[in-house]
């Protein structure tokens, strides 16, 4: 566990393996743990960095909103405090969110970017209405209830039956965000743009990996832009959490993306 002050806001990160660099983003009250299954998977053959994005995990959580924006350029700060000019990035989620704004504006640093289970469209009107109340609800309650409710329907049918571990530390990590950090990112995530430009204009290879059962990013949204130098693959039986889900078939499909380049 390291953290990177030189610039910017202080972001804590693990960094593990040696070889060409991944850079791996969490999605929504999570942090660098959410990659804890598959980092194992990937540090014998690249250098695996995954941070905590702003208002997560250990990261500093200044008031918000923020702007995805701002969560893309704290990953372009510690690049350049860790003297990395090219990487893959790969986002989950809300992270995925942010590998698009860090793709659209610094693709000179990226040799290629994917998204786990997320998207390039933005919030329609009834799911930004959703990101204030959730805004709300967080500073209001603390984040544990609103990780106790959503975070079961980001697996697959029957999780607490299935793989009550994984989903135990799913809740874990996500009691641990402060609620003016989950604030701040869910009104991110409300603000986004429609990002299917950078995945359609981009001259970079792109990885899309979808679950067949999430119902957050299910393969018609996470598939909604693409180009000629698109990979795509569905995880069946997974959700939106194959870093738990499916951790073995993620990590391959990382690997043998990452080799192809
Ligand atoms: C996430 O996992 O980052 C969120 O579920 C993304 C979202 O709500 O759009």
């Amino acid at each position: 566990m390291q953290r990177q002050e030189q610039t910017g806001l202080p972001i804590r990160y693990v960094d593990r393996g040696e070889g060409p660099v991944l850079v791996l983003l969490h999605g929504f009250v999570g942090s660098a743990d959410y990659w804890e299954r598959v980092v194992p998977l990937l540090e014998g053959h690249f250098r695996c960095i995954v941070p905590d994005l702003r208002g997560h995990g250990e990261s500093e959580a200044p008031e918000g909103p923020y702007t995805i924006e701002q969560l893309a350029d704290d990953v372009l700060n510690l690049l350049d405090a860790l003297g990395i000019e090219q990487v893959v990035l790969l986002g989950h989620s809300m992270g995925g969110y942010t590998a698009l704004s860090f793709a659209e504006r610094y693709p000179e640093r990226l040799r290629a970017f994917g998204l786990v289970h997320s998207m390039p469209l933005p919030d329609d009107v009834a799911g930004k209405e959703k990101r204030t109340a959730v805004a709300e609800r967080v500073l209001r309650e603390g984040t544990k209830p609103f990780v106790e409710q959503s975070a079961p329907n980001w697996f697959a049918p029957n999780a607490a039956t299935r793989m009550p571990a994984e989903l135990d530390r799913v809740l874990q990590i996500g009691y641990g965000t402060k609620p003016v950090g989950a604030a701040g990112a869910a009104l991110a995530m409300r603000e986004r743009p429609d990002r299917g430009h950078v995945i359609r204009d981009s001259q970079l290879p792109i990885l899309l990996i979808a679950g067949s059962e999430d119902g957050i990013a299910p393969p018609e949204k996470a598939f909604a832009a693409e180009n000629a130098h698109t990979s795509k693959f569905v995880i069946e039986g997974s959700g939106h959490m194959s870093l738990f889900e499916a951790p073995q078939e993620l990590a391959r499909h990382i690997a043998s993306f990452a080799e192809s380049l």
